[in-house]
């Protein structure tokens, strides 16, 4: 009886599964892999750092979730860490992408949560992820100003520019290079994370025209005039490796080869990438990646700027000149100061290792690098050029 009654059950629950099957389809369809989520459509903020969190969890041997600050409205500042040993210092150059500073150019939340979901997809088996996770600091923030998206503003909630309102050093203005103290609060916890460790390079996210733009973005005139910094062919060297990659920037017929110096376009005071190459030493462009503001695909921005993603963090932090400088015999790191040919850039050895890493256009031509240690009142010059390859130049330097 018992067994009769059981076989009866079994088939019972056999043709309701049959009959879930014919006319559920959906049941059955597989669920958006985390790739797929993220290419889907716009996340609001709640949606956008719920997946920074859960991305840090399910990805957690090559993540690591940061908050740097908050905005006006209290909303967390996140930073999103990739690296083979992310939240440890270690002699690798740290690079940063910043999107949606502007609240209505939305674009590169989605296309950074995306580069990280490839990352931790394609890592160790694919050669340009391994060699970005295992070489690099690669630091991710979606958004700079959440609640300008959330309220359709360009602006912060207070109506500021954020990409006006950092010490300018070009004009000046009496403003120097140090915080005034009247920044906006996500303008200063973007300072205080480019201040807390060497970020060699980064990019910021931007839409309205596709053109990689490159410093000065502003004229001590004041006029719209090119203002080359004195690294002008390095910064037009990573400007195009962006652009060179980019289907819309590489073919543009309003910037020739996509790039544009920022101030030959149209001169602005206190913006990002200034104050960073003038502050930090980093490496910054900034990037025009979509013509209308806030209708790009989040599948044709990852299409368009996957490579170039990849290969400007890659070229722009080992494709240039690093190396060490240490004591003869012990070997201990020595805290020295670098500097390439004319240009006023100086770049540090770090306290704990000694390494250092200097964004450098590849060239045959040798250029002058300067090598300083004043603690010990030591100074040598070497001729160093940099290869064609993406490798970059080492130089290892061993003070007596
Ligand atoms: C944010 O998006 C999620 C998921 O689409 C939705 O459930 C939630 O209601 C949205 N929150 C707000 C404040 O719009
Ligand atoms: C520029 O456009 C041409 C023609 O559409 C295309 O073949 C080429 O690949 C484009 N350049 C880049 C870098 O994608
Ligand atoms: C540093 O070295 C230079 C050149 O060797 C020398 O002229 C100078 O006196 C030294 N300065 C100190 C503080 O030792
Ligand atoms: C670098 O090369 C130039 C030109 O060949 C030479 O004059 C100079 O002495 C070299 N400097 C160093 C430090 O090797
Ligand atoms: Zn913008």
């Amino acid at each position: 009886m018992g067994h009769t009654s059981g076989c009866a059950l079994l088939l019972c629950a056999l043709l309701l599964a049959c009959a879930g099957l014919s006319d559920g389809r959906q049941l059955y369809q597989a669920p958006l892999t985390p790739l797929q989520k993220v290419q889907a459509g716009y996340f609001n903020n709640t949606a956008l750092f719920a997946h920074m969190r859960e991305f840090a969890s399910r990805c957690s041997s090559i993540a690591r979730l940061t908050q740097i600050g908050k905005s006006v409205k209290g909303e967390p500042l996140l930073v999103l860490e990739l690296s083979n040993k992310p939240g440890q210092e270690e002699a690798k150059p740290n690079f940063i992408y910043i999107a949606n500073m502007h609240g209505t150019e939305p674009g590169g939340r989605q296309l950074l949560l995306t580069l990280a979901e490839w990352l931790c997809a394609s890592y160790p088996k694919d050669a340009t992820a391994q060699r970005i996770i295992d070489g690099m600091h690669l630091y991710l923030m979606p958004t700079m100003n959440p609640d300008g998206y959330t309220e359709d503003l360009y602006e912060n909630i207070n109506f500021v520019n954020l990409n006006r309102d950092f010490p300018d050093p070009v004009q000046r203005k009496g403003k120097g290079l140090t915080a005034s103290g009247k920044e906006q609060p996500e303008t200063t916890a973007v300072m205080n994370f480019f201040l807390s460790r060497p970020f060699t390079a980064a990019a910021n996210m931007h839409e309205g025209a596709f053109v990689a733009n490159y410093p000065y973005d502003g004229t001590p005139s004041g006029n719209t005039a090119y203002n080359p910094t004195p690294d002008d062919g390095t910064f037009r060297f990573l400007a195009r490796t962006y652009a060179s990659r980019h289907v819309m920037m590489a073919n543009s017929t309003e910037f020739p080869g996509g790039i544009t110096n920022g101030a030959a376009w149209y001169p602005i005071y206190g913006g990002m990438q200034d104050w960073t190459y003038l502050s930090t030493g980093t490496f910054q462009i900034t990037l025009e990646l979509w013509d209308i503001k806030g209708t790009a695909p989040p599948r044709t921005l990852w299409a368009q700027n996957r490579a170039p993603m990849t290969q400007y963090a890659l070229w722009s932090t080992l494709g240039g000149l690093r190396g060490s400088v240490r004591r003869r015999g012990t070997l201990a790191p020595l805290e020295a100061r670098i500097t390439v040919g004319a240009s006023s850039t100086v770049t540090r050895t770090t306290k704990r290792f000694g390494d250092f890493y200097r964004p450098l256009a590849p060239s045959n031509t040798p250029y002058l690098v300067r090598v300083a240690v004043p603690a010990l009142n030591w100074t040598q010059s070497f001729n160093v050029t940099v290869p064609y390859t993406g490798r970059g130049a080492l130089l290892n330097v061993i003070v007596p």
